[in-house]
């Protein structure tokens, strides 16, 4: 599993690493009854793989990445909204029809034939409302929570995760330049340990915050993520061109055609996509820019043959990528 995981989610090991006793325990029947399987409070800048880490998992648990109950805490930042979750009591307007998000029937949805473990996303949890955070230390505690019809939903097959960018701003400041640390990509003489260890002290303080210590208190592992160096966002760009080659034999099946992307063309985009404030997600909008939407218009065109090779090739000027359809492969 650590294997399966750390192809998935690159750069990150420390923090797989202790995700992963906590469902060896359960596998192993010894997780504490009456408490989720594990609570994991995922921090760190943005686009360093904390969402991919929980889609990841569901991908090694279940073979689907969408096999996650996922809350969007954005779309739960005011108090009346909380009630799509755990639906309205009876009598109260709109009782019939809202369908609660959290049931028990939806967190068995996303167990699978191979596992029972159900993975419970509650992402970016610091734009929840007062009530959401409330509610979730029920959950948090005993594993449990009472819904609008007085029903109650069992979490203690859960795995919990909580993520946040709470403090991303401070540490945006701790990563920049005239700090000494370009990207990470340059590594202090320690290896980077002190920008870690700095970069964890920011995220903990402003998680304290924000949250009540009790709540701070049920979470059993608070794991910083670290901003992503060059050798980690070149692996990242190798699986993105990989999982787009997957995604058009998915989609044109015999139609398909093989990507080929020429070392200086991949500096190029790693050039272009990386950043200190958005992570990978500046390297994803740089393959959207520079690959997809170039590839998709020469296929909407109808100029790549079925079998053939798309080359990238580095434009002279060197400001762009130009896409070369090419002959048919033997
Ligand atoms: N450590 C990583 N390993 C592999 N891919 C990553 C990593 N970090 C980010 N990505 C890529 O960037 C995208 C955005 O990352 P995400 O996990 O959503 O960021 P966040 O940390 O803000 O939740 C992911 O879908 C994935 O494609
Ligand atoms: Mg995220």
């Amino acid at each position: 599993m650590a294997a399966q995981l750390a192809e998935r989610v690159i750069g990150q090991p420390e923090s797989l690493d202790a995700i992963i006793p906590y469902i060896q325990m359960y596998q192993a029947g010894l997780s504490p009854e009456g408490r989720p399987v594990g609570v994991f409070l995922l921090l760190g800048p943005t686009g360093t793989g904390k969402t991919r880490t929980v889609e990841a998992l569901a991908e090694v648990l279940h073979g689907n990445a969408k096999n996650v109950l996922r809350i969007d805490c954005g779309e739960y930042q005011m108090e009346h909204e909380v009630a799509k979750l755990i639906g309205a009591p009876p009598g109260y307007l709109g009782h019939r029809e809202t369908q609660p998000l959290l049931t028990q029937v939806k967190l068995n949805a996303v167990m699978s034939e191979q596992n029972n473990l159900s993975i419970v996303l509650f992402d970016e949890i610091e734009k929840a409302a007062g009530s959401l955070q409330r509610l979730l230390l029920g959950v948090l505690d005993k594993a449990t929570l009472r819904l609008g019809d007085n029903s109650t939903v069992n979490f203690e097959r859960s795995l919990i995760f909580l993520t946040s960018n709470l403090g991303a701003r401070e540490m945006a400041r701790e990563l920049r330049p005239e700090f000494g640390l370009e990207t990470a990509a340059v590594r202090p003489i320690d290896g980077g340990r002190s920008a870690v260890k700095r970069l964890e002290t920011v995220a903990v303080a402003a998680v304290k915050r924000k949250f009540a210590p009790e709540f701070v208190n049920r979470i059993d592992l608070m794991l910083t993520y670290q901003s992503l160096d060059a050798a980690a966002l070149e692996k990242i760009l190798e699986l993105q061109v990989q999982s787009l080659q997957e995604h058009l034999d998915r989609r044109l099946g015999e139609r398909s055609f093989s990507l080929e992307v020429p070392k200086r063309s991949r500096q190029f985009l790693l050039r272009h996509g990386t950043s200190v404030e958005y992570g990978a997600r500046e390297l994803k909008r740089t393959m959207h820019r520079f690959v997809m939407q170039p590839l998709a218009a020469l296929v909407a065109e109808g100029r790549v043959a079925p079998n053939s090779v798309v080359r990238f090739e580095l434009h002279s000027g060197g400001e762009r990528l130009e896409v070369l359809p090419g002959r048919r492969a033997a």
